[in-house]
């Protein structure tokens, strides 16, 4: 038998479910609509259905690649101004996505990580020097730092170019146009298709083809370093890429792709990464059970020593301090689904082929099959035992399938790399009548959360 999708019940003519949204923070808005109206859920905005699901076994059955497939849900297709063809906003069917994916995955296997310890390593230390100086009692703010850090290890792993973020007392302008880019693509989702909706919009449009120019100045930059370097780069991403153009390779890219690939692992390199180890850090302020046991950890498996390249998958409990965090906020929080045949979903929602949903991704992660109280805080849902007690399909702070992420490694690599060196170096204070707020631009990022630190 078939049912009806639920939906928010003051539904107004031509507006729609619109009582009660909240534009800034429309994910935590439906993750609240949803506690009412269950694991799927529709919303309309404006004449735009919207159709969130959530539960275990709507997103095991959505994970299945022979009936779904990745969907551009508009929030990301409107980010096609930035990334074109760029592997994370490419269409399914754009010869595009396969090539930049062949030639890119030799830079995401082990030996590459393993190639990118030295530079993380690097980046981790100027954090350290840049964080010494603040350990007078002076708050740091820390998703800002994290950002710093995270976008300066993708600059100089992928492109060999440095940022200079330690060296500057503001961000660097990059981050301020992406934030501005990532911002306006989810406040405009709701209203663009429609005429005045549009016109709402005309001078936010204006200000952020600003922003895109300005961050496409920067990748033409970052292109110009290296040409400017001689012919043969370091091994690195833009390499590949520069070089299957030079040689003929069979996936070679264009000059057109090329800038949408930097420009999208620029933006999804860093900004992802930053909110997961700024709520791993809030977190682990707010437990000190947690940050003892994992400072422990980091002191028997590191010692004093600098960190070898496999040292850092052995802290296993950073690991899971790591992963519970992006249980309870995964911070790229939802991605898009399309049924590819004619099916029906947990054999109760019929969908036509190109019907897509919204997997709302931290209330999967709250899900029964979580527990009694998947609200709470604890690294060890993430042990072997406890994972192997749980269907498949649960946990996915990385997308599914095919289109899922392809820096997870590196992701985890750096996060752990730099969540081990914090807590070997320093003694984290929050401040205590800190509420966690979330902002979000697409992505999730806790807002004027601070550390006081204090040297060990
Ligand atoms: C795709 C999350 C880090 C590059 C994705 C997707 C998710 C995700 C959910 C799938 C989106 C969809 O289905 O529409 C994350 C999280 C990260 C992270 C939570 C950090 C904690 C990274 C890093 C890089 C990266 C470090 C690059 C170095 C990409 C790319 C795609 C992608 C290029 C598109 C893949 C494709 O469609 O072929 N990511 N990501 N991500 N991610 Fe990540």
């Amino acid at each position: 038998d078939t049912a009806a999708i639920p939906h928010p019940r003051w539904r107004l003519p031509v507006l729609g479910d619109v009582l009660g949204i909240n534009i800034r923070t429309p994910l935590q808005n439906s993750m609240e609509i949803g506690k009412t109206l269950g694991p799927i859920f529709e919303r309309d905005v404006l004449g735009n259905r919207f159709v969130f699901a959530s539960g275990a076994d709507m997103v095991a059955e959505l994970s299945d690649e022979s009936r779904f497939a990745k969907h551009l849900a508009p929030g990301v297709a409107s980010l096609r101004e930035l990334g074109g063809d760029g592997l994370f906003t490419a269409y399914n069917h754009e010869p595009n996505w396969s090539k930049a994916h062949n030639l890119l995955a030799p830079a995401f296997t082990k030996s590459a990580m393993r190639s990118y310890h030295r530079t993380m390593l690097d980046v981790a230390g100027e954090l350290t020097e840049y964080w010494d100086r603040r350990t007078d009692g002076t708050p740091v703010d820390v998703s800002s730092d994290m950002t710093k850090l995270t976008l300066e290890t993708i600059g100089r792993t992928g492109f060999s170019y440095s940022f200079d973020s330690f060296e500057r007392s503001r961000p660097h302008p990059f981050v301020q146009a992406m934030v501005g880019a990532l911002s306006h693509s989810q406040r405009t989702t709701f209203v663009k298709t429609s005429a005045l909706g549009r016109l709402l919009t005309r001078r936010a449009d204006r200000r952020n083809a600003r922003n895109l120019e300005y961050l496409a100045e920067v990748v033409d930059e970052v292109i110009r370093a290296r040409r400017g370097s001689g012919d043969t780069g370091p091994e690195d991403l833009l390499e590949l890429m520069l070089r299957a153009a030079r040689e003929d390779h069979p996936d070679k890219i264009d000059e057109l792709n090329i800038r949408h690939q930097v420009v999208t692992f620029l933006v999804a390199g860093h900004e992802t990464t930053s909110g997961a180890l700024s709520f791993a850090l809030y977190y682990l302020s707010r437990h000190p059970e947690v940050l003892a046991k994992a400072r422990a950890e980091v002191d028997e498996v590191w010692g004093q020593e600098t960190p070898e390249f496999e040292q850092i998958a052995k802290l296993r409990y950073v690991r899971r301090v790591l992963d519970e965090s992006l249980r309870l906020w995964p911070t790229a929080p939802a991605y898009g689904r399309e049924a590819t045949v004619d099916t029906t979903l947990v054999g109760k929602y019929p969908m036509k082929v190109g019907d897509w949903v919204l997997v709302l991704i931290p209330a999967l992660h709250r899900d029964p099959v979580w527990g009694d109280d998947p609200e709470a805080f604890d690294p060890d849902n993430f042990l072997p035992e406890r994972i192997r007690s749980r269907p498949a399909h649960v946990y996915k702070p990385f997308g599914t399938g095919e289109r899922a992420c392809i820096g997870r490694q590196f992701a985890v690599h750096e996060a752990v790399l730099v969540l081990g060196t914090i807590l070997r170096r320093y003694d984290i204070v929050g401040d205590p009548d800190y509420q966690l707020k979330i902002a979000e631009r697409l992505t999730l990022m806790p807002e004027g959360f601070t550390l006081q630190l204090r040297c060990r």
